[in-house]
């Protein structure tokens, strides 16, 4: 069975004063769901025990000229286990290619962290009737040879849905993430094992219904995750 994982993505919010809410989320984290936070890399270190910890993103070189990066050498130091790669704001915003995703993947690999390795449609992708296609080749592009179950998560976010309180449906997920499982098993010797995530307004509210889903082992958890009282029903909707 692949493992059941809540992740959070504080994407570029909290300061210190928002470990109180991480110590919060550690100390209700429901028993054999890993529950994971990805935040701000200022706070890596300051993340208390008992969560996972992980990087929104890194620079596929371990080290060097590179003002301004973080290198995943430096997230393992800081006390990360998985980092995050090609999220849709990271190629929005900064125009990440599959290959520059791809490239960042290894150097998460080679760091001997897991990579959450996030794809998703736009919504004239979905209109055009392009989901899968889109889908595919972002797993295609951005997935180098070597996917495991230990080194690799695959987060399905559709972009429509991220941040808009529009989440998808269960039969839209659960025709995704039948197909990226069908895939994986077709491509990988432990395709049947990857933790396959949904990510996209998941609520307190939704995450019963979507973790009921065959495929869906997981979340990956952006506003929602920002508070224990917001995050740990959805890491215990799992459990
Ligand atoms: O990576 C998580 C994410 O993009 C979803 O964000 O705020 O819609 O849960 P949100």
């Amino acid at each position: 069975m692949p493992q059941k994982i809540a992740a959070g993505n504080w994407k570029m919010n909290g300061t210190r004063a928002a470990l109180d809410e991480a110590r919060a989320t550690a100390a209700g984290a429901p028993d054999g769901v890993l529950t994971l936070i990805c935040p701000p890399a200022t706070l890596l270190p300051l993340m208390p025990a008992g969560l996972a910890k992980g990087g929104q993103a890194c620079h596929p070189a371990a080290s060097g000229a590179h003002t301004g990066d973080i290198a995943a050498p430096m997230l393992a130091d800081a006390g990360a286990t998985h980092c995050l790669a090609g999220h849709s704001e990271r190629r929005q915003d900064h125009g990440e290619t599959d290959a520059d995703v791809a490239a960042q993947v290894s150097a998460i690999w080679s760091a001997g962290l897991t990579a959450i390795l996030c794809i998703g449609e736009t919504l004239a992708e979905r209109e055009a009737g392009r989901t899968l296609d889109v889908l595919f080749s972002q797993l295609e592009g951005s997935l180098p040879e070597g996917a495991t179950a230990a080194n690799t998560v695959i987060a399905y976010e559709p972009v429509w849905a991220i941040g808009t309180g529009k989440v998808a449906s269960p039969e839209q997920v659960d025709e995704v993430h039948d197909a990226l499982r069908g895939r994986l098993i077709d491509k990988l010797a432990e395709g049947g094992e990857i933790a396959l995530l949904y990510g996209g307004s998941v609520k307190a509210g939704n995450a019963a219904e979507l973790f009921a889903l065959e495929n869906v082992n997981g979340g990956l958890v952006g506003g929602a995750s920002l508070t224990a009282d917001d995050f740990l029903p959805i890491a215990r909707a799992l459990a």
